[in-house]
């Protein structure tokens, strides 16, 4: 990738420490160009599959919120409780100059860590970095509000292309929080780990939240809860494939499905189509048929153990510094340094 040495982002104010800034480098046309990639692409491939990426707009962002409310769903306040305890330590371990989240949403886990940075002078500015422009703009204007004088510059962009537009020279600390890093398999989430490695100096840190290996029932019922809220979000995909692409699936020929994978140690959530069916998505002038039982995959979310992700981490070129899990020992916060 190359390294834009004079971004020109859409909306850039005048910067005085307290305005906040917001640059955008994803329009709806690169969205939607994307969409279509992707949703081209799986439809044709054996098996089908869908990325995940693609359940959040706003309906799938709200019940995704819902989601992280539930009972079965413990990776939010687990997280949660490990940041508000051990903000502190954190800081001080990694002494961050700027503070970048990628995907941040609302930032919301983020506040414990920013009031622990805030008492303490180093700290100076936060990037939140997100698809959803909208998103940003609220949080960006909430965070400059509670932290007066924090230099809050807002990037919208997909972190799986627009990496080289965050800032850089000073004393880093990204994260990436939730257990998004699970959504990738492990080829990709080597690449991604890379580029982000790549991009920060000796001394900067990294902070990843990782959902870990436990109880299979627990873990399945995490992902398909008993109101059915995780079926709601999943099956949400198809209709944004239907709104953005003008495509026909019929959300009833379809059921959830959620699976631990032993052997990958990942929960698999799947569409399965309960009938014999022919979907057209007019936007790609593609007919696609579906077998009753066929299964069609929408996420991984990859479940961890310390030992194996701790020499991942090695490999690439991370020191890992702390491990930090919630008393349950259900999630772990991972703050490794780069070499
Ligand atoms: C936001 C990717 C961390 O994998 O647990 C929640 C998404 N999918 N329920 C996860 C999700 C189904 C979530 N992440």
């Amino acid at each position: 990738m190359n390294q834009p040495t004079n971004p020109t982002p859409n909306d850039r104010r005048h910067h005085d420490g307290q305005t906040p800034i917001v640059d955008v480098h994803l329009g709806t046309d690169d969205i939607d160009k994307a969409l279509r990639m992707d949703v081209e692409v799986g439809l044709l491939a054996t098996p089908k599959e869908l990325p995940p990426k693609w359940f959040y707009d706003e309906r799938g962002s709200e019940l995704f919120d819902e989601i992280t409310r539930l009972d079965e769903y413990y990776p939010t306040e687990a997280e949660r409780e490990i940041l508000v305890e051990h903000a502190a330590r954190i800081i001080t371990t990694t002494d961050a100059e700027t503070i970048i989240e990628l995907g941040s949403g609302t930032s919301d886990k983020t506040k414990a860590l920013l009031d622990a940075a805030w008492a303490n002078t180093t700290m100076h500015r936060f990037v939140p970095f997100d698809v959803s422009e909208e998103f940003l703009r609220a949080s960006v204007d909430e965070l400059a509000d509670r932290y007066p004088g924090l230099v809050v510059h807002g990037v919208v962009g997909d972190f799986d292309h627009h990496l080289p537009y965050l800032p850089t020279g000073d004393r880093q600390l990204l994260m990436l929080l939730g257990g998004t890093i699970g959504n990738y398999q492990p080829a990709e989430r080597r690449v991604l780990l890379s580029t982000i490695v790549g991009r920060q100096r000796t001394g900067d840190h990294v902070l990843l939240g990782v959902d870990l290996v436990k109880d299979v029932d627990r873990l399945e019922r995490a992902y398909d809860d008993a109101a059915g809220v995780t079926a709601a979000f999943n099956k949400n995909v198809l209709n944004v494939v239907n709104h953005r692409l003008d495509a026909d699936f019929d959300l009833d020929g379809f059921e959830h499905v959620a699976r631990f994978d032993r052997e990958q140690e990942w929960i698999e959530m799947l569409l399965r189509s309960t009938v014999d069916q022919q979907v057209r998505v007019e936007a790609l002038e593609l007919d696609v048929s579906f077998a009753a039982g066929e299964l069609m995959r929408t996420e991984v979310s990859a479940k961890f153990r310390r030992e194996r992700f701790e020499a991942e981490l090695q490999a690439l070129g991370l020191e890992p510094m702390l491990w930090l899990t919630d008393l349950a020992g259900d999630f772990a916060v991972s703050v490794s340094r780069v070499r």
